[in-house]
Formats: C-alpha cells, sequence, structure tokens
C-alpha cells in the first residue's frame, strides 16, 4: 500500500521525540520533512534536537527547518527547563548528528510539502501552532492542499495543565491557534482529556532502556527525566503521553471511543481565559444539533489503554543501517 506523506511540526520535546521515533517506527509513514517552534525549548535548540534523534536512527536525509522563535503577540517565555530539562531532552546526551538544518522556513516547508502532495498530506502539530498560523498566510489555499491536520493541545473537559484552563502549546501562541481553528480543514484534536489519562507506566520506560537501538535506549533515559516531574503530579513514577498519542492518531492506529466534530474556537483575551480551547460540545452532551460547519474532530476516549501500544511499536523499530 501507498505511504502517507507526513509534515511534523514540533518543539523537541522529550514527547516530541517519542512522537518522531513512532513516526519513524510506523512503516506507512512517509515523513517528508520536519519544521521546529519554540516552545519547550527555541525552535534553534529544537532543529538540533530533531537532527540528532534522525541521525540515531539513520533518517538523516530528513530535513529539517527552523520555524518562528516568538508567538504572534509577546516573546518567547524560554520554554519549560522544569519539564523537558534545559537542553529539551532531560540532560541526556545524544551524538552529534553532522547534518545541518534546510534554509527554507517551517512555514515555508509546509507550503511546498502541500503542493507537492495536494491532497494526501498529513500534518502533525505537537508545538505551539505558531508555524500552521504562519503557512495559513503564507498560502491561504493550504486548508484545500492538506488531507488532515491533527493537533496535540488544548483541553476540551479537564483542566488545562499551564492554567487553570489552558493547555501549554495554544497557551504559548493562543492567537495562532484561533487562526488555525477557524481555517477550513478537517482537524482532529487530541486535548489533555486523553493524553492525561493515558500514561506510561515505569515498566514502559524499562522496557525501551533496555532496547539495543541507541534511539529506543535514549527514549528510555529521557523518560526517567520526564517521570520525575510527572511524579509530582501523579504521585508515582509514569508520566503522561501527549505528542506520541497525537502521532499514533494521525496515523489512525489508535480505535477512538468518543471523538465528536465540533466547532473549536481559542480564548485570545488577556484574562483568565486565555488560551482555552472552547470546543462546543453541546451536541455530544445536551442533543443540541452539531454545529454547521463544525469541522474538528475531539478525541475525548480512547477504546484501549495506549502505552502498550507506544512501546511494542518503538521496540518493533529497524536498526540503523
Ligand atoms: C504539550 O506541551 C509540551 O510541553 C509537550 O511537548 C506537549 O506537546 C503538552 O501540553
Ligand atoms: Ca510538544
Amino acid at each position: 500500500p501507498a505511504k502517507l506523506p507526513f509534515f511534523l511540526d514540533c518543539d523537541t520535546g522529550i514527547d516530541d521525540a517519542l512522537a518522531l521515533a513512532y513516526l519513524l517506527a510506523t512503516p506507512s509513514v512517509d515523513l517528508r520533512g520536519i519544521g521546529t517552534v519554540s516552545g519547550n525549548v527555541s525552535a534553534s535548540v529544537g532543529a538540533e534536537n530533531t537532527l540528532k534523534l534522525l541521525s540515531m536512527a539513520g533518517f538523516s536525509t530528513i530535513p529539517v527547518a527552523v520555524g518562528l522563535h516568538h508567538p504572534q503577540a509577546g516573546e518567547f517565555g524560554g520554554g519549560a527547563p522544569h519539564v523537558h530539562g534545559h537542553d529539551g531532552v532531560g540532560g541526556v546526551f545524544l551524538p552529534g548528528s553532522g547534518s545541518a538544518v534546510v534554509t527554507e522556513t517551517a512555514a515555508e516547508m509546509l507550503v511546498r510539502l502541500a503542493h507537492e502532495h495536494a491532497g494526501s498530506l498529513r500534518v502533525l502539530a505537537i508545538g505551539p501552532l505558531t508555524n500552521i498560523a504562519e503557512a495559513l498566510r503564507l498560502d491561504p489555499r493550504l486548508p484545500e492542499l492538506v488531507a488532515e491536520i491533527t493537533i496535540m493541545g488544548g483541553a476540551a473537559l479537564v483542566p488545562g495543565n499551564i492554567s487553570a484552563v489552558a493547555e501549554a502549546n495554544i497557551r504559548n501562541d493562543p492567537e495562532a491557534a484561533r487562526e488555525v481553528f477557524a481555517a477550513p480543514w478537517s482537524i482532529t484534536l487530541v486535548p489533555l482529556d486523553v493524553t492525561m489519562s493515558n500514561a506510561l507506566e515505569e515498566e514502559h520506560a524499562t522496557q525501551l532502556l533496555a532496547s539495543s537501538l541507541p534511539l529506543v535506549h535514549a527514549l528510555g533515559e529521557m523518560l526517567a527525566h520526564y517521570s520525575g516531574f510527572y511524579e509530582g503530579i501523579f504521585g508515582r513514577r509514569c508520566c503522561a503521553m501527549h505528542d506520541p498519542l497525537a502521532a499514533a492518531i494521525a496515523v489512525g492506529s489508535v480505535a477512538l471511543r468518543t471523538a465528536p466534530v465540533v466547532s473549536v474556537d481559542v480564548d485570545t483575551t488577556s484574562g483568565p481565559g486565555r488560551g482555552q480551547t472552547v470546543c462546543d460540545l453541546r451536541g455530544q452532551y445536551l442533543g443540541y444539533p452539531v454545529q454547521a460547519g463544525a469541522h474538528c474532530r475531539v478525541v475525548l476516549e480512547l477504546e484501549e489503554q495506549f502505552a502498550p501500544h507506544l512501546v511494542e511499536r518503538l521496540l518493533s523499530m529497524a536498526p540503523a543501517p
């Protein structure tokens, strides 16, 4: 069967690294290019991390483009060193890649790939949506060209993780997110509702650590750092699986139990709601008719726990040539 062309936009980041590895380990995925955006770390540090991870897995030919550093309003806030470490990979040593980023920007790369794979390109966005909004501005026809965009972000029925109501990717650039949700494309949103309730346990991290593949082993080491942060939240050594779950849903390998198609807007005010994803779930819970023009599938529940599938997929990776 034909492989699906993908563009990944990320802020690499420990769970971004897991999502990247998941795509590389999936035979049906043809990863055509990667853009980085400032989020967990700066866009340039994220790009360096991405190049190193690709090189460890034997995929150095996949181009990496640096995207925007600052959000639409204000400035990059310095990232999330308390979650992902100052280097974004929990202080785990990754060998130098020997490769460089390309000269086009992440948004330019997305627009070019959308034209080259018109009607079939899949976009997976697992950082702030700054580059995606920029690409919409570069080419307003983008939504017609892209087959589907999957976004890790937001919180529909649960609290946020960076404020009472906002999730980090959306809160780090609410203006960009609002434009992306308003554009007429088919969106799948993977919010905290499912990513917080699908934890990877210590036993799973141990399985990855035991791998002889350098990339998979390094992911196990990164998870030790990540679990340290989440221990303070969950009370045991485990971690939320945000970005890899979005990758698996984008690929179509996860069965969804509850995923209504609804309208989603983003709060861009400067009040306490800033960055909230306002999902109109009246149809799902109160029986109201679905809003005309609704085009965002919001994943609220999975059929099965995700971590065992993630571990199995990562352990199935072929060694780098
Ligand atoms: C999201 O924010 C980032 O820290 C993670 O990589 C993930 O994309 C979770 O809120
Ligand atoms: Ca991320």
